[in-house]
């Protein structure tokens, strides 16, 4: 179990964690008191009731220290909707790249642009595999181009063949790195795509490009023999996304026609 219980040194009595987990949190009229009980262990450590309280007054074991930083409780001050907007906007595909590796460190900063996404429940099962060596990228690549070729595919099939034929890769580009997210958790999906959303516009922050590769994530999904044996995973596969830095400069960002909605018509 990581929530104990309430330091009641320190509680205020606010009782912002009975109002954000009436799960677990109550507040007893007779003691007058915040009472934490979760006797099947059911919590999913989401921390939300530790972040919600003006005095650190949640006690816990083995749970990490929260995290702070100039903003992080009025977050609309931290970016304006403009800078934000353009700056997802502005987000291409990246298709070119230098031939030059991401560092470590760099990589680090991406993962944990992902590992701050939310998930179901806040169930942490996802887990990511990043290869980098050329030749694996290249055998992993001409698999699936193999897959692709053999299924006859009028668009795909017919599209890789003319690139092989050309010597291009059209499946990594020759990218320097290629990430795939996985699990053994069949609700990951949605998580997956988040995760994976966060990290591409955090790399790109770092002016780093990248690319979904639905292509290979479609072959990994149906070959367990590539998903295995060449790219290395277990599991199931949730996302294909490529990684570097960036050989191609956009001048411009494509019109989108606008999600079609109802309800809107109804607001002021
Ligand atoms: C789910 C998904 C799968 C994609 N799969 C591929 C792919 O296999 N190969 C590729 O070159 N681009 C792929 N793309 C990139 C799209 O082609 C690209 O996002 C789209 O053409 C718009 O271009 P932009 O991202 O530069 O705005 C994929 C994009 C998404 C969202």
């Amino acid at each position: 179990m990581s929530i104990l219980g309430i330091d009641y040194e320190k509680c205020n009595l606010c009782k912002n964690c009975v109002n954000e987990c009436p799960s677990y949190f109550s507040f007893d009229v007779d003691q007058k008191k915040i009472v934490f009980s979760d006797p099947d262990n059911l919590c999913s450590r989401c921390n939300r009731c530790r972040c919600r309280c003006p005095e650190d007054a949640i006690l816990h074991e083995n749970m990490e220290d929260l995290l702070t930083f100039e903003g992080v409780q009025d977050p609309n001050t931290l970016i304006s909707y403009e800078t934000l907007n353009n700056f997802m906007t502005a987000k291409r595909s990246i298709r070119r790249y230098k031939k030059k590796k991401i560092p470590r460190n760099v990589m680090e900063k991406v993962l944990t642009s992902m590992t701050h996404a939310p998930t179901g429940a806040n169930i942490r099962t996802l887990r990511c595999k990043i290869i980098s060596d050329d030749n694996t990228i290249k055998q992993l690549s001409d698999s699936v181009m193999d897959v692709l070729i053999a299924s006859g595919n009028a668009k795909y099939g017919e599209g890789a063949k003319k690139a092989r034929e050309m010597g291009f890769d059209t499946i990594f580009y020759q990218a320097p790195h290629v990430l795939i997210i996985h699990s053994n958790n069949p609700g990951d999906a949605m998580n997956a795509t988040i995760a994976l959303t966060r990290g591409m516009l955090s790399a790109q922050s770092l002016g780093l490009g990248s690319c979904w590769i639905g292509l290979a994530h479609g072959v990994l999904i149906s070959n367990k023999e590539i998903k295995e044996k060449i790219a290395g995973v277990k599991g199931k596969v949730w996302g294909v996304i490529i990684l570097g830095y960036p050989a191609q400069r956009f001048y411009y960002a494509p019109p989108r026609p606008m999600i079609r909605t109802k309800g809107l018509d109804e607001l002021e």
